[in-house]
């Protein structure tokens, strides 16, 4: 239906048939959480040899006893599987403990109270600038203002971050030292970037000659179909354009294993990589190697990562579809919602009509359903179009999921009708 084109009449009746379900909702006592991207218990367990996978194995022995201290770059064969995933050499590569978010804020911390290669520390400067493509995930935005520094919004298309409005920022203004990437279904919006993007992004001139791309690859393997999307490898482009150490690369096995205790990566040019070692060494004597060791015996290699990605999006495909097959019954061609379909990763990005967001979220709010605050997905928690919610369908079961919808629907309609009235 076409709402804005219905008479106040019609409006009223639609009006009162939403809120007729949403009271009959409202008695079922409903209390389902759909507001962030976690694995649900089923693809948990999918790991679970992993508890237990050491008993019976045989440990290094000598220097490379991961049961001992060192190590400080992590265990071989885990970066060696990271490092086949991304695309780059293994000397470039750091496995971390359980989050790779933790070696974000790490970084930009050490940026922060360091500098990069030499650079001033960003802290001594007046002003640091990062670019934020939005929507984007929320937790970026939040790392980066907790150090004070200011958060730039850039809009997204279906190709990636729109780099016109990306390079002529960074080209003139030195205070811009970086960018937050979500380059592969992205979070939220499932977009992954386009080959060009990758390109600019690598070879644009910038300002800050200590600027650096925050490349969160953290949807890398998290293909729901069969046919993976193809990214385009950012080192290399930027290695290629004589930009080899514009981009820190950031990964981890949270949603291949355990988000509670996978492994994380962080993976950049050896010349970064030797630049953040020095800073590092002071700070740790090495990372939970019997985690790393264990993961990479559970793992095998990049294949065995591909085969357990399999097995998860046989297990989440369905919840995805479940919600697009929904959305697209009730507002298939509506004026008052559209949605990504993606092809990976954790969320659907669901806009609906503007000024109505955070309506929707209050009415889902009182009936039982958290869905995540609207804004978040914007620098500052500003959406300045009150559009924009973040669905994470993969932690609820598929019998939650249906009374999910049915309170979003209704959610959603009263919220616009409200608001179409209101505006006639
Ligand atoms: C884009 C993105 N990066 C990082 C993370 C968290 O990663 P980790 O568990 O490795 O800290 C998430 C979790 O939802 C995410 O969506």
């Amino acid at each position: 239906m076409k709402y804005r084109e219905q008479t106040i009449e019609t409006l009223k009746k639609e009006l009162k048939i939403e809120k007729d379900i949403y009271d009959t909702v409202l008695k079922e006592g409903i209390n389902i959480d759909i507001s962030r991207g976690k694995p649900c218990s089923e693809q948990l367990d999918l790991s679970n040899e992993l508890l237990t996978i050491l008993k019976d194995c045989a440990l290094p022995t000598g220097p490379a006893d991961v049961r001992n201290y060192g190590g400080l770059q992590g265990v071989l064969p885990m970066r060696e599987i990271f490092a086949d995933l991304l695309g780059v050499k293994v000397s470039q590569v750091m496995a971390g403990d359980n989050s790779s978010l933790n070696m974000m804020y790490d970084s930009v911390q050490r940026c922060m109270q360091f500098g990069v290669m030499g650079s001033t520390p960003w802290n001594k400067l007046e002003k640091v600038k990062f670019i934020c493509p939005s929507p984007g995930y929320d937790r970026h935005f939040t790392v980066t203002s907790a150090f004070g520094i200011e958060l730039i919004t850039v809009p997204m298309d279906n190709e990636g971050p729109i780099m016109d409005v990306i390079e002529s920022l960074v080209k003139s203004d030195d205070s811009i030292k970086g960018i937050w990437c979500v380059p592969k279904y992205s979070n939220p919006t499932g977009v992954t970037y386009s080959d060009a993007v990758v390109d600019r992004l690598a070879s644009m001139e910038c300002a800050a000659s200590d600027f650096r791309i925050f490349w969160d690859n953290a949807y890398a393997v998290h293909d729901l179909y069969e046919d993976s999307t193809p990214l385009k490898n950012i080192y290399d482009s930027c290695d290629n354009a004589g930009n080899p150490n514009r981009v820190y690369m950031f990964t981890s096995t949270s949603k291949i294993t355990l988000p509670g205790a996978g492994v994380a990566c962080f993976a950049s040019s050896d010349a970064n990589i030797k630049d953040v070692l020095e800073i590092i060494k002071y700070q740790t004597i090495g990372p939970n190697k019997v985690n790393q060791f264990a993961h990479a015996q559970f793992l095998g290699n990049a294949d065995g990562v591909r085969a357990i990605m399999k097995k998860h999006a046989d297990i989440i495909r369905p919840k995805f579809q479940a919600i697009l097959n929904v959305l697209e019954d009730e507002f298939g061609g509506s004026d008052i919602a559209s949605w990504s379909k993606p092809l990976g990763g954790y969320f659907i990005s669901y806009d609906v009509m503007n000024g109505c967001a955070k309506r929707v979220y209050e009415l889902c709010k009182n009936a039982g359903l958290v869905i995540t605050t609207v804004g978040d997905t914007f620098p500052y928690g500003r959406d300045d179009k009150d559009s924009n919610i973040r669905i994470a369908p993969t932690f609820t079961n598929t019998n939650e999921l249906d009374k999910a919808c049915k309170i979003l629907v209704c959610s959603t309609k009263i919220a616009c009708i409200e608001k179409i009235m209101a505006d006639k």
